[in-house]
This record gives C-alpha cells, sequence and structure tokens, in this order.
C-alpha cells in the first residue's frame, strides 16, 4: 500500500516530524521565509495532509489546487483566521488547530510584554546598551506598578483565563469583555467580573487582547478604546495583529494618550509599523507568543495526532469542522 503523502510548510520540531515520517512520505519547505504563495499552489497536488502555518492563506484556490486527494488541512497554530472553515467544509476538507498546548505559554508572554511595558524593561536595556553615561536617581526611568492594579481581559477564552489567573496572583482584580458570559466556576477560579468593553477600558491599568481575528474583531482597538483609556494604561496584545489599528496605537503612544504597550503581532506581519520601531514607549516582539521548546514539540504533535486520525478516518482531536467529518 502506497504511503500517504503530506506537505509540511515550514520546519517543525524533530519528535512530531519523526513520527509523521515513520508512517507518511513526508515534504518539508525549508525556506526560512516561508512558502511563496505561487509556490504552494505548485506542490501542494495530490497531498493527503497538509501541515499549514499561520503564515499560509488556506482558501478555495488552494484546496481546488491541492485536489480530491487532500483529506485534511492541519494548522500548526491555535489561531485559525488564516484558514476558511467555509472553504474546507466545502471541499469536504477537515480542518484542525492546536489549541491548549500553548495556553500557559502564550499568557507567559502575555504576561512578560504587560510587565516589560509597565517597568520600561526594554528601555532601560537599550539605555545600557547605548552606553549612556548614568547614575541612580529617584526620578530616573519610573513605570508603572503592577501588582494590586485593575487588569482588563478582552475576550475570555482560554488563553484570557490563564493571563487573568496569572493577574490574580500579583494581586490584581480582573475585569474581562467577552461576548459570552462565563460559568461562576470560572470566574470565581480567576476572580474575574465580567463588563462592557467600554468600562473596562474606562478602568482597567492593564488590558490585554486575547480575542479571535474575526470581520468584528479587526480594529477593535482604535482611536476612540485609546481615548477611552488612561494615561497610565498599558495595552498588550498577543492575539492577532489587525485587531489593533496600528496608526491609531501610534497616535496613542506618541501623544502619552496611553503610558505604553506591548506587541507580539503586527498588523501586516511580518511588516512592523515605521513609527512603533521608533517609540520608547512599546515593547515589541515577533509573535513569540508559544515560541518554547516544549509548547512547539506539543503544538507539533497535535499537527500530527490530527493528520493521523484523519488518514484512519477518524475524528481528529481538534477539529474545526464537524460538518466536513463522514467518518
Ligand atoms: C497561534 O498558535 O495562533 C499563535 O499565534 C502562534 O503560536
Amino acid at each position: 500500500m502506497s504511503r500517504p503523502n503530506v506537505l509540511v510548510t515550514r520546519p517543525i520540531m524533530d519528535s512530531p516530524l519523526a513520527r509523521l515520517q515513520e508512517r507518511c512520505d513526508v515534504t518539508v519547505h525549508e525556506n526560512e521565509f516561508g512558502i511563496p504563495r505561487d509556490e504552494l499552489l505548485d506542490v501542494v497536488a495530490g497531498r493527503d495532509a497538509l501541515i499549514t502555518m499561520l503564515t499560509e492563506k488556506v482558501d478555495a484556490e488552494l484546496l481546488a489546487a491541492a485536489g480530491p486527494q487532500l483529506k485534511i488541512v492541519a494548522n500548526h497554530a491555535v489561531g485559525f483566521d488564516n484558514v476558511s472553515i467555509a472553504d474546507c467544509t466545502a471541499a469536504g476538507v477537515l480542518a484542525t488547530n492546536t489549541p491548549d498546548v500553548l495556553t500557559e505559554t502564550t499568557a507567559d508572554t502575555a504576561f512578560s510584554l504587560l510587565l516589560t511595558a509597565a517597568r520600561r524593561v526594554g528601555e532601560g536595556e537599550r539605555f545600557l546598551r547605548a552606553r549612556t553615561p548614568w547614575i541612580w536617581g529617584p526620578l530616573m526611568m519610573l513605570g508603572q506598578d503592577v501588582h494590586h492594579k485593575q487588569m482588563g481581559v478582552v475576550g475570555f477564552g482560554r488563553i484570557g483565563q490563564a493571563v487573568a489567573r496569572r493577574a490574580k496572583g500579583f494581586g490584581m482584580t480582573v475585569l474581562y469583555s467577552d461576548a459570552i458570559q462565563l460559568p461562576a466556576e470560572v470566574e470565581a477560579e480567576t476572580g474575574a467580573e465580567r463588563v462592557e468593553l467600554d468600562d473596562l477600558l474606562e478602568r482597567a491599568d492593564f488590558i490585554s487582547i486575547h480575542t479571535n481575528l474575526t470581520d468584528e474583531t479587526r480594529h477593535l482597538f482604535s482611536h476612540e478604546q485609546f481615548k477611552r483609556m488612561k494615561p497610565t494604561a498599558v495595552l498588550v496584545n498577543t492575539s492577532r495583529g489587525p485587531v489593533v489599528d496600528e496608526a491609531a496605537l501610534a497616535d496613542a503612544l506618541e501623544s502619552d494618550e496611553i503610558f505604553a504597550a506591548g506587541l507580539d503581532v503586527f498588523e501586516r506581519e511580518p511588516s512592523v509599523n515605521e513609527r512603533l520601531l521608533d517609540l520608547e514607549n512599546v515593547v515589541i516582539i515577533p509573535h513569540l507568543g508559544s515560541a518554547t521548546v516544549d509548547t512547539r514539540n506539543a503544538m507539533g504533535h497535535v499537527a500530527v495526532d490530527n493528520v493521523f486520525a484523519a488518514l484512519d478516518g477518524t475524528k481528529p482531536p481538534t477539529l474545526l469542522n464537524l460538518e466536513a467529518f463522514t467518518g
């Protein structure tokens, strides 16, 4: 019997890759800048499974180029705004993501951006590395306290809740805004209270964004929202860049409308807004939310579990489109 044929669009960790290779013929696309669209369209034909990254758009055109043999698109990320679930379902292709295994790691990233931005860690580092002359002074590089302040979490799914638990550990009180009211047990465990977004913007000292990117959340944060925030507020985004209007954020940071921001994601990734690059009061890292050895191994294994299930005709563990499952 011929072995299933799988395309992996970027190198993944050795352990899940070795598992995949035991059972399948695997092509890994090695270009460090990702696979250009034209090339991707050329190499998908005849694959049984694709392991894709958040950098590849999975739509009707790609699925048509892949052809009828394709059973699954296993996205190697929890976010799947790059994947048209409707197009996958229409093509009879299963779509999966990698939730849960990256929750705590991404929450750690959000909290490290929060602390770094609040306490001006990046700015202090740049200052010393520039060999700037200095001496300790009572008014030097003053930041904002984090402990016992008001946290605001926008989007209270798994990662938002994990951020709230960290905030609780810092003695912070937590507000959240979300389309749904979470069960009383979740609110009790995290100590979080649900409020309207505008209320959260006005009351929170720290705001961490954990919404999916959808038509409704694109530019959820723009001029109006920054105006509502406290001048001492810090905004953190580890979800998806387009949730924040970067030009409006640069205006707010330049005019001290808010105190600082910490960004892991960008509106036009991998480009970073030039104005943000020039500002001291923004901490920027290159989409490292889930980037630890353990978590990237775990994400790779979830993607491989999903591929194997699809090849076996069983339901993939983290299936996004049940309608496409005929097993
Ligand atoms: C995701 O999984 O969606 C992150 O953005 C990358 O790990």
